[in-house]
């Protein structure tokens, strides 16, 4: 099963239904199973090769030694691909995928109902592992290390324990925040990987592709426009592509055109770098109140009406990526792309702080 959620805020009742076109949560059409634009092979996934590349080693490693897959634990942003990923890794190993998330396991017996029905070998995939109960954290430790369950049952004379042997399984926990997984539980995963926006060229082949899976025709500048508008995710990347291809059906003769790409995307307002309007008003809100900053997380997130979490899950990663954002130990700060980017003037103090090219200009000409 996989839970809806909104960024990384998570609850289902929480999802707004007319939420951000760049919003990284999953709808039911990402779902994995409703989804034909996700790929089932290595071959067919686009980008992170390095992650790509030392799973298939240790993949084909295992399957070598008739071994199980070590536990592994992806890390990064929302909407890179992680589940997508767990699937190939099933599919690769051909074992079964099950998928399940941290706040959907609330007791300890819906682990061991879990686990105690996966066949020998399955991937179990927890998405926001990081969000499990602790007491369900403490039962799976044993689970992952030695493919046994002990469950105490009852209280004082009527306490039992019992030992429950388990098949071998692969855990793969998913988290946009490793940082927030406690030690004991990170350390229990062998193979740790970590996923990173992608490129526009990589996002440009993932919207090709999904074109052709769609049926729509596209012309290859408008998925270069599509995929430099979605600010390194292609689960925004494929949400883009599907409402540009609305736009393309109505108003003309439903090729994507770089024209109707464009006329799309500035209507949805979502300018050329992928901003949309709560990035903006969240760069407009330090410069304006905070005079650029820094400002902390919290102080942050009360005065644009936005979660915490989402800011730093959701708007930070692309925003300090395209370089306008920093955070420094005192808050965040703005830089002076983010000011020209919104047309505002640079203060003399980012100017000062640049590489030296504005002052050689300034001097030379
Ligand atoms: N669709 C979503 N993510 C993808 C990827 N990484 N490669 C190909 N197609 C995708």
């Amino acid at each position: 099963m996989i839970e809806k959620k909104r960024g990384a805020a998570p609850r289902d009742d929480e999802l707004d239904l007319e939420g951000r076109l760049t919003d990284t949560a999953y709808t039911p059409e990402d779902s994995a199973v409703e989804n034909p634009l996700r790929p089932r092979t290595f071959g067919e996934y686009i980008g992170q090769d390095k992650v790509k590349e030392n799973l298939q080693v240790y993949i084909e490693a295992a399957k070598s030694r008739r071994e199980t897959l070590d536990h592994v634990l992806l890390y990064g942003p929302p909407g890179l691909g992680k589940t997508t990923l767990a699937g190939i890794v099933a599919n690769e190993l051909g074992v079964n995928l099950r998928i399940t998330s941290g706040p959907a396991i609330e007791k300890p017996g819906d682990l061991a109902a879990l686990l105690t029905n996966l066949s020998p070998g399955d991937v179990l995939f927890i998405d926001e592992v990081h969000r499990l109960p602790r007491v369900v954290e403490e039962i799976l430790y044993p689970a992952m290390e030695d493919f046994a369950l002990d469950i105490v049952t009852g209280k004082g004379q009527m306490a039992a324990s019992y030992h429950l042997p388990l098949p071998r399984f692969t855990l793969v926990g998913a988290t946009t925040r490793a940082g927030q997984l406690s030690t004991p539980l990170r350390d229990r995963f062998g193979v740790v990987l970590r996923l990173e926006l992608y490129s526009p060229e990589e996002l440009g082949k993932i919207v090709l592709r999904s074109a052709g899976i769609l049926h729509a025709a596209i012309d290859s500048d408008a998925a270069v426009e599509i995929a430099s508008r979605s600010r390194g995710t292609p689960r925004i990347a494929n949400r883009l592509l599907k409402r540009v291809r609305d736009f393309a059906e109505v108003m003309s003769d439903g090729v994507i055109t770089l024209n109707t790409a464009r006329v799309a995307l500035d209507r949805m307002e979502i300018d050329e770098l992928g901003l949309d309007a709560s990035d903006r008003n969240m760069l407009t809100a330090i410069i304006k109140h905070y005079g650029g900053g820094p400002v902390g997380l919290d102080t942050l997130a009360a005065a644009i009406g936005e979660e915490s979490v989402t800011i730093e899950d959701v708007n930070e990663p692309y925003l300090m990526q395209i370089g306008f954002l920093a955070r420094t130990p005192r808050g965040r700060v703005v830089t002076a792309a983010a000011y020209l980017h919104l047309g505002l003037p640079v203060p003399g103090r980012l100017r000062d702080e640049d590489d030296g090219q504005t002052r050689l200009v300034t001097e030379e000409g």
